[in-house]
């Protein structure tokens, strides 16, 4: 006649939904990405993304202190060079502008955890993820020629103060020829976290304003995944453990849940997350038109995210979250 389970006894006392509440969101699972850019004293904010902003070093060093301030403790540096050329050398210089981000930010800070993106997207005067080649008559990327710029660009990370570094670019081969190339350099416990699953996605429009690294012809295709594959993924994840990656990343997240529980249950590897520009600034913009109440549903993706089995998510929202999880 009535329910033999009642699953709303636990609901009623708030204290008992804490005892038993499975997935928890902590300011230490979130890593904040930044946009460091030439200069002195810039601080341009995107207009995709409020919130977040093109900053020179100096600026960079003061941001990074104060989201420490706030409990965040993991970065990942994008940089926007002051020139471009055709193969992306900008991004291996020794005074490249993430190198000297990465330095200034050492002497600064002691206990932040600094990762870099590995990609030439925003090196390269094409906007394309690596050294282009004409194949069967058509503009691409070669995926062999951009690994070894790939291995010379982690390598200058490394010299440079970089903690972790973190491949973007979706080249075959891309974990292998890094392991190699920072092993043969002396950093062989320099880890790995490798943007392993990484889809061709619309949701990347803001990012590409930020790190001013739109493509100037074509799409992604060739090198990104297509959106419609799930089984493919688990190959892309299964090949860059096989070569050594030590984390592994599901980009985007939120149209991704089920690809990061995949992973997770499949592998389990430490597992990120990113929380991508176009899904932050999807909240931002209907927050600000008052349509939803942003505090909730940022967090709300966030632990969703996480309760997918996420160890980790890199996202725009982690000044905001780390202020609301005080
Ligand atoms: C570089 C890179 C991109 C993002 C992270 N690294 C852009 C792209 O692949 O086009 C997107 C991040 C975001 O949208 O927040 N390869």
């Amino acid at each position: 006649m009535f329910p033999a389970t009642r699953l709303r006894r636990l609901r009623q006392h708030p204290v008992l939904r804490d005892l038993v509440r499975e997935t928890t969101l902590s300011v230490h699972d979130l890593i904040l990405p930044l946009f460091v850019r030439p200069g002195k004293g810039v601080k341009k904010e995107i207009v995709s993304m409020p919130g977040n902003y093109q900053l020179s070093v100096d600026r960079l060093v003061e941001d990074v202190g104060a989201a420490t301030q706030l409990g965040i403790r993991a970065f990942i540096l994008f940089g926007i060079p002051a020139a471009k050329d055709a193969t992306g050398t900008p991004a291996w210089a020794d005074d490249g502008i993430i190198q000297q981000a990465l330095r200034a930010l050492k002497v600064r800070h002691k206990d932040i955890l600094l990762i870099t993106d590995e990609c030439f997207c925003e090196y390269t005067d094409h906007g394309h993820c690596g050294v282009l080649r004409d194949v069967n008559g058509r503009r691409d990327v070669d995926n062999d020629l951009t690994l070894a710029n790939l291995a010379k660009q982690c390598v200058s990370h490394a010299q440079a103060g970089a903690d972790l570094v973190a491949p973007s670019g979706m080249m075959d081969g891309m974990v292998q020829a890094i392991r190699h190339g920072l092993d043969d350099a002396g950093f062989t416990g320099l880890p790995i976290m490798s943007y392993a699953a990484k889809y061709a996605s619309g949701f990347y429009g803001p990012f590409r304003d930020a790190a001013e690294s739109p493509p100037q012809f074509g799409d992604r295709s060739s090198y990104q995944m297509d959106p419609a594959n799930s089984d493919e993924a688990l190959r892309e994840v299964e090949l860059d453990i096989e070569e050594g990656a030590d984390i592994v990343m599901v980009k985007p997240a939120l149209s991704y849940l089920d690809i990061i529980r995949r992973v997770k249950d499949r592998f389990g590897m430490p597992t990120a997350a990113y929380n991508v520009s176009g899904e932050f600034a999807m909240v931002k913009a209907a927050s600000a038109k008052g349509w939803i109440d942003e505090r909730r549903v940022a967090l709300e993706i966030l632990t969703s995210i996480k309760r997918a089995g996420a160890d980790m998510i890199l996202t725009y929202h982690a000044l905001d979250a780390a202020r609301w999880l005080k």
